[in-house]
């Protein structure tokens, strides 16, 4: 199985690329977990630009690697009480076209979010929920809310923190069982 993981935060430094990154090293056996890097290269969305098959190439490279995913999970951090404008984006540009052939459309996904403060995205992680579910993705139960998140890991950005370890693999096994339900039909 293919997953890929989205940060909404393009620092270098992020604490929520940081949580993707662990998610990718703590997968399961014949699970491969891809960090998704070229968000920084999505534009912003221009419905002008949306034309079939010469969409920019930034956004090209997005729909692909969502497209050839069974599941996503997205990390965001919370910037005034929301999902970071980054992964907003990306989101309107994976949602179309709308009639058939959306990449998000019936996608399984997982959210999470990893903040400095003491609640851990919790209002960017329901408003991440909402906006999946309007696109046609199918997002699994249950948030992970990582608080205080730098003391979670070290100075190389290593995961050092066993209990968000263990809540992160959680997280991770419910979207691989999730994501191995096949459409109804
Ligand atoms: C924040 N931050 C923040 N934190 C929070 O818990 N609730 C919030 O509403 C906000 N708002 C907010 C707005 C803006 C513009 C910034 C830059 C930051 C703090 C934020 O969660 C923290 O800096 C995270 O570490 C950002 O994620 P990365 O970049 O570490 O992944």
């Amino acid at each position: 199985m293919r997953l890929l993981a989205l940060s909404g935060s393009l620092r270098v430094q992020s604490l929520n690329s940081a949580v993707a990154r662990a998610a990718a090293e703590l997968a399961p056996p014949g699970v491969d977990i891809e960090v998704f890097d070229g968000l920084a290269e999505v534009p912003l969305y221009d419905a002008g630009l949306d034309v079939p098959g010469g969409e920019p190439a930034g956004v090209r490279h997005l729909r692909e690697r969502i497209a050839a995913a069974d599941g996503l999970l997205l990390v965001t951090p919370e910037y005034n009480g929301s999902v970071s404008g980054v992964l907003k984006n990306a989101i309107d540009w994976a949602s179309r076209p709308p009639s058939g052939g959306a990449p998000l459309w019936g996608k399984t996904a997982a959210v999470a979010g990893a903040t400095t403060g003491q609640y851990g995205a919790l209002w960017a992680q329901q408003d991440l929920r909402r906006i999946l579910g309007i696109a046609g993705a199918r997002v699994i139960e249950g948030n992970l809310p990582i608080a205080r998140a730098e003391t979670a890991f070290d100075e190389r950005g290593s995961l050092r923190d066993p209990l968000v370890a263990e809540r992160l693999r959680a997280h991770v096994e419910a979207l691989v069982h999730e994501a191995s339900v096949p459409l109804a039909a």
